[in-house]
């Protein structure tokens, strides 16, 4: 078996938020924010927006896109570091609204990367032949868990949901995912983390970052991932046609980009209307240039991110 990307959809809170409007409220100011990360403007979800309503919403575009439905769908993976509830899983409200009514569903932590790991999770699920279609979501509300006075990190974030259905496909089918690869480094945990949750009452729950920590790491883990997905496959970095990578900074982007010898107008970014939806950013950005028209069935695309754990991951897909 083979798992096929049969559609893609996505979901953006109705309110945006430009730099100059944070620059009222906190010191800093749009060429600070915009220079150091390329980031313009984010989206922040009213109350009616949570976490599975956005995975909701992303999701049925995406079952709309795959031309499927409720019945089709065995299993929701939700990658969210801030759900609704401790429990149920937010990929459990999500089956209810959208009628599903078998298969089961779970939320996964694995931070920025928790879209790549979903993945993973669904197309070894597939291939093993245990299911035959699944939601693998990204939703995420990053504006609950930041500190919005800390300019060092609130500037950064954004709320969002990304989503892609998956289905069996022949085995012989050129098109699905090509291979998954995870990492993690549990050594690397206190250079970005959230200091507190439910089970932490006496913590705040704010996120805390080093960025030139997670900076330094970044470059360098991303690169050696996108290497690993390229020898697994037997491909070049001239086989890629699209990267599309978490969008946590403009900078980080590019540099990929340039590692992978792929001119800017075949890398993917969003960050700067989206700002970085952690693991939602990736399938964000994925529907953006499926949407536009910019990523065509045939052509190979590379996953990448990185995010607290520490951990990371690539993803090769042949749309
Ligand atoms: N506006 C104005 N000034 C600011 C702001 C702000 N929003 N934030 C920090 N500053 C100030 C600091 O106070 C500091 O001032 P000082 O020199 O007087 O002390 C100065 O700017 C430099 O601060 P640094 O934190 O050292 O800024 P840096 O140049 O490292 O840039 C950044 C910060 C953009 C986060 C950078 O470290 C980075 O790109 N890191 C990569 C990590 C990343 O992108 N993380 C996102 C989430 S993680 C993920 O998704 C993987």
């Amino acid at each position: 078996m083979r798992s096929i990307l049969a559609g893609v959809g996505s979901y953006l809170p109705e309110r945006i938020v430009t730099n100059d409007e944070l620059a009222r409220r906190l010191e800093t100011s749009d060429s600070w924010i915009a220079d150091r990360t390329g980031i313009r403007q984010r989206h922040i979800a009213s109350d009616r927006e949570t976490c599975a309503f956005m995975a909701a919403e992303a999701s049925r575009a995406a079952l709309r896109n795959a031309g499927a439905g409720p019945d089709d769908v065995d299993a929701i993976i939700l990658a969210t570091s801030t759900p609704d509830q401790a429990f149920p899983a937010s990929a459990l409200r999500v089956q209810a609204m959208l009628g599903v009514r078998h298969g089961f569903g779970f939320d996964l932590s694995a931070a920025c990367t928790g879209f790549i790991y979903a993945l993973s999770i669904a197309d070894s699920m597939i291939r093993s032949g245990q299911i035959r279609g699944a939601l693998v979501i990204g939703s995420e509300l990053y504006s609950r868990i930041v500190n919005w006075q800390d300019r060092g990190t609130c500037v950064l974030f954004g709320d969002g949901a990304g989503a892609i259905f998956v289905r069996a496909g022949d085995r012989n089918d050129k098109r699905g995912v090509l291979s998954t690869h995870l990492h993690a480094q549990g050594t690397l945990g206190d250079i970005l983390y959230v200091d507190g949750a439910v089970g932490r009452p006496d913590r705040p729950g704010h996120l805390v970052m080093n960025g030139r920590e997670v900076f330094r790491h970044a470059v360098t883990r991303l690169a050696e991932a996108v290497e690993e997905a390229l020898a697994a496959n037997g491909l070049k970095r001239t086989d890629v046609d699209w990267l599309v990578p978490h969008q946590a900074n403009r900078r980080i982007i590019e540099a990929m980009g340039r590692k992978l010898g792929l001119p800017p107008e075949r890398v993917v970014i969003t960050v700067d209307r989206h700002a970085n939806t952690s693991a939602a950013s990736v399938p964000l950005a994925l529907d953006d240039a499926w949407r536009d028209g910019r990523i065509k069935r045939g052509d190979l695309v590379l996953l990448e991110a990185l995010g607290g754990g520490l951990t990371w991951g690539s993803s090769l897909v042949r749309i």
